[in-house]
């Protein structure tokens, strides 16, 4: 398939054959996504891969995911690391400055950019994937699951595997609400909103599981209306990250 093809396919899988994925394909999906651009090459990220049973259930469990746990090829914790960085840091004598605001987008986005590259190089070979963001909804358990040391968090777990249901593609917002030409409109947002959420009320409305009567504003504003995890500044806190 062609990159751009397989790109407009995606869709989540939550609902995997349950075969195992062999260790050389996880070996080749590191590999490649290792080779995803890194800011200033700090290579900030690091991976946990849930062979153990136990610790995947509880994984399932903490995320409140576990369903798509139990029939994955393959489960992954997907962490911003700076505590490589710390020790290359004192290999030269040099305490690094590891909690700053900065250092903490640095990390989310080395992460993200090195799990979207497996995430394609994964469908490219056919696997469906789910990202799981429920793994912040336990951060400090899952912490100690994993072992993981100061400055190192975890930012979202991942599913992949032979899928045994794909969900048709979401329609995406229109490209005029996201592209915005040498300055940003907000007037807009009124009409292409509305022509948005009619389209999505059509999806939600025929596609082939899941049926319900929702519109994508109305979702947003159910979701946003209170603060999400409250408790994530403490716990990245305990990680040291305190937003210098
Ligand atoms: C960082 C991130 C976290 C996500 N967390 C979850 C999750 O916890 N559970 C889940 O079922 N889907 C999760 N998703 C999947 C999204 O719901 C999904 O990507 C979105 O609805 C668009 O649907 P699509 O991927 O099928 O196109 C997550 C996606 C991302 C990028």
């Amino acid at each position: 398939m062609q990159t751009r093809e397989l790109l407009r396919s995606h869709s989540s899988v939550r609902k995997y054959s349950g075969e195992q994925i062999p260790k050389e394909t996880i070996i080749d999906l590191i590999e490649t996504a290792q080779m995803a651009a890194s800011s200033h090459f700090v290579q900030a990220y690091s991976v946990i891969w849930v062979t153990d049973e136990e610790k995947k259930a509880k994984l399932g469990e903490l995320s409140k995911n576990d369903f798509q746990f139990k029939t994955a090829g393959a489960s992954f914790l997907f962490c911003v690391d700076f505590k490589r960085l710390q020790v290359a840091g004192q290999k030269h004598g040099v305490d690094i400055v590891t909690d700053s605001a900065e250092n903490l987008l640095v990390g989310v986005a080395d992460v993200s950019l090195f799990a979207q590259n497996f995430v394609v190089a994964a469908e490219a070979m056919g696997y469906g994937i789910c990202y799981i963001g429920g793994a912040r909804n336990n951060p400090a358990e899952i912490s100690e699951l994993f072992n993981l040391p100061e400055h190192v968090f975890p930012l979202f777990a991942l599913t992949i595997g032979t899928p045994t249901k794909r969900n048709e593609t979401k329609p995406r917002l229109p490209v005029a609400a996201v592209l915005h030409e040498n300055s940003y409109d907000v007037d807009q947002y009124e009409t292409l909103l509305a022509d948005y959420d009619a389209m999505m009320e059509s999806y939600y409305a025929s596609r082939s599981s899941n049926q319900k009567m929702a519109n994508w504003t109305k979702q947003m504003a159910d979701f946003l209306v209170d603060q999400k995890r409250p408790f994530m500044k403490d716990f990245l806190a305990t990680k040291g990250f305190t937003f210098k």
